[in-house]
């Protein structure tokens, strides 16, 4: 595994990462970010701190899923936090704050209609184009957060049991400079962290103007059982109310929850 440790001010022309103080540690191969961040805590280094990878041989997802990091096609990154003293950070926030942002960046990049499939998906005309996974744990005394992020960016192939489901930012070649699009997500992630620290839950508002599932037939698997119900609104925890049998309403949390919209071919959850 090959561990380069870059030159931060070489690459960060315009600041985004020193201003914040953020210290960039990147690889031209590892096994996942997630877990490269994790190690570094582990190891004494501190946060916060940016992972980044041209390729994943360990991709990690959702529900213990995998997630296709085809070599130089896509962005894999991590960014560790330490949240230690915010105690409104907590992962469901971030989880919806860093969608919100996610989305934002990949639609200016993309100039095409980024929406976000609850939880954490990042869709364009239904296919995913990017995931969002946001891992809290405790490491010396201290509480931290990965939040890793994987856009396809100009992938061409897809592995066949994702290949009609996924797609790519940027498919026909005029994708943008990779590190430029890492240092737009990071920073966009970094200042909406900053509302979710303060509280600030202002940013559920555009989170819910990019559902792709609000209004929407959905089945959603909980401890092994189906259920099928209309999925009608979003919570300010970013818990997904969903109407089933007439009346009665269920309000999913992120946790270990599979979602399908059901008027839709394309779903990858
Ligand atoms: C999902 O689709 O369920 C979430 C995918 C998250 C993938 C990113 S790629 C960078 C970071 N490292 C990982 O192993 N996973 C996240």
């Amino acid at each position: 595994m090959e561990y380069i440790k870059e030159d931060l001010l070489g690459i960060d022309k315009n600041g985004i990462l020193s201003s914040r103080g953020i210290e960039l540690i990147s690889f031209s191969s590892v096994d996942s970010t997630q877990a490269a961040a994790r190690r570094h805590v582990l190891a004494g280094g501190c946060a916060p701190a940016l992972f980044v990878a041209d390729t994943q041989t360990g991709g990690r997802g959702r529900l213990g899923r995998s997630f296709y990091s085809p070599a130089d096609t896509g962005v894999y990154m991590t960014l560790l936090l330490d949240v230690t003293e915010d105690a409104q950070a907590d992962v469901a926030h971030i989880t919806s704050a860093v969608a919100v942002a996610v989305a934002a960046t990949a639609e200016k990049y993309a100039k095409v209609r980024c929406q976000i499939k609850w939880v954490n998906d990042i869709l364009i005309n239904g296919r995913k184009v990017c995931g969002i996974l946001a891992e809290s744990f405790f490491a010396n005394g201290r509480r931290y957060v990965g939040i890793g992020v994987g856009v396809n960016l100009s992938t061409s192939f897809f592995p066949e049991d994702i290949s009609a489901l996924a797609c790519s930012l940027c498919p026909s070649g005029s994708a943008p400079d990779r590190g430029e699009l890492t240092l737009a997500l990071n920073a966009g992630i970094y200042d909406i962290y900053q509302k979710v620290r303060s509280g600030d839950t202002s940013y559920m508002s555009e989170y819910k103007s990019r559902s792709a599932v609000l209004g929407r037939q959905v089945t959603f698997i909980r401890n092994g059982a189906s259920y099928d119900g209309l999925a009608v609104d979003i919570d300010e925890n970013g818990g997904l109310v969903i109407a089933v049998d007439g009346n009665e309403t269920v309000t999913l949390t992120g946790g270990e929850i599979s979602l399908r919209i059901k008027d839709t071919e394309k779903n990858n959850e």
